[in-house]
């Protein structure tokens, strides 16, 4: 037995490349079988002289060992990737269904009366939910102790300084925001949350939506007003609806007016939705106040406008006749789902 012998099968053992497992099985006969080269050696072992047979002992055995060891890690390698592309799970079996969820009823509302007011012009605004006296109330010309912020009953936030944090009561506080931050003309719907110290019944709720639209260029009139939103109302409830508008008071705009829409369930016969009158109050509107354009740096005697707001939870109740408010904010699974057709894709 030469040294050089060993040494080759060494070689051959590190050049060993195998493709599937049947190859490395050949390399294992090939090897280690009984009719195999390092088998072969071992019986060589026998005749080789008594002095040299401990170091050639320990060289076949470490030959054997690194054989072995080859053969195993070949075998791994070819087993792990084979597990890897079987595929584990049946991909053919239908998937699990997700529940769809759906919109709420009243963002359905929202973007659809943003979108109408799109059509007309008119761009989106937000303002902060927190914010402070001055753009709730002093500038829009309620000054401190005027009577009609007891309207508007208020969540302060922080109390006892002259300007303090209060949860905004209406969107209005955008109205002001927009007249700040703008330059006229001026067409903006201000859709938002509003909060009111009110006790939680079927017609009052302490958390609710309004909509807010605000209106500013040369010569705005009332006529202006009043054909917005009577185009609004026939987009909104249906081509033949009426509108009636009734004298009302807001401090921010004069004249103001309380905005009915022609029962669209009695067509003005009288049902008990509009209680027998033929209409249904939908809004507030008006001029808005020179003292409110002046307070926000905008000419009154260049520029005139018109506002209105409305509540978005009033208009979902007229449009589906649910007529509780509470169930808007309960998250009741079973009143929502009953809008899953009014998802738009
Ligand atoms: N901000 C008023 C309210 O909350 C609604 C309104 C808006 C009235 C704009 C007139 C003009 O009641």
């Amino acid at each position: 037995m030469k040294r050089e012998d060993i040494d080759k099968v060494l070689a051959e053992l590190n050049e060993l490349k195998c493709k599937t497992l049947k190859d490395v099985e050949e390399a294992r006969v090939r090897f280690l079988g009984k009719k195999g080269e390092i088998t072969a050696l071992f019986d060589e072992f026998r005749t080789v002289d008594k002095d040299l047979k401990k170091e050639f002992g320990r060289t076949l055995n470490e030959l054997k060992q690194k054989a072995q060891e080859t053969i195993d890690q070949l075998k791994g390698a070819l087993e792990d990737s084979a597990s890897q592309a079987a595929p584990k799970t049946d991909l053919s079996m239908p998937g699990d269904s997700l529940p769809l969820g759906s919109r709420h009823p009243v963002s359905i509302v929202r973007q659809e009366i943003v979108e109408i007011f799109r059509k007309f012009g008119y761009d989106v605004a937000e303002g902060p939910e927190i914010e402070d006296d001055y753009h709730v109330f002093e500038a829009l010309n309620f000054p401190p102790n005027h009577p009609a912020r007891d309207m508007q009953d208020t969540f302060f936030v922080s109390a006892g300084h002259l300007n303090p944090l209060l949860l905004r009561t209406h969107t209005s506080s955008v109205q002001v925001r927009t007249m700040e931050n703008s330059k006229v003309p001026i067409r903006v719907v201000c859709p938002g949350r509003v909060f009111r110290n009110e006790a939680i019944s079927a017609r009052a709720h302490c958390i609710f939506h309004q909509l807010e639209g605000l209106y500013i260029d040369e010569d705005v009139t009332f006529a202006d007003l009043k054909q917005a939103i009577l185009l609004f109302a026939r987009e909104m409830f249906g081509p033949q609806t009426e509108i009636r508008m009734r004298p009302s008071y807001f401090p921010f705009t004069e004249p103001s007016a309380e905005v009915d829409v022609s029962c669209n369930i009695c067509h003005g016969k009288g049902c008990n939705i509009c209680k027998g009158t033929g209409w249904l109050e939908i809004m507030g509107c008006g001029m808005v106040d020179p003292n409110v354009l002046e307070a926000s740096g905008i000419d009154s005697k260049k520029y005139s406008g018109f506002a209105f707001g409305m509540g978005l939870e009033r208009i979902a109740m007229l449009k589906w006749r649910v007529n509780d408010l509470r169930h808007y904010f309960e998250n009741d699974l079973r009143f929502l789902e009953e809008f899953n057709s009014s998802i738009e894709v």
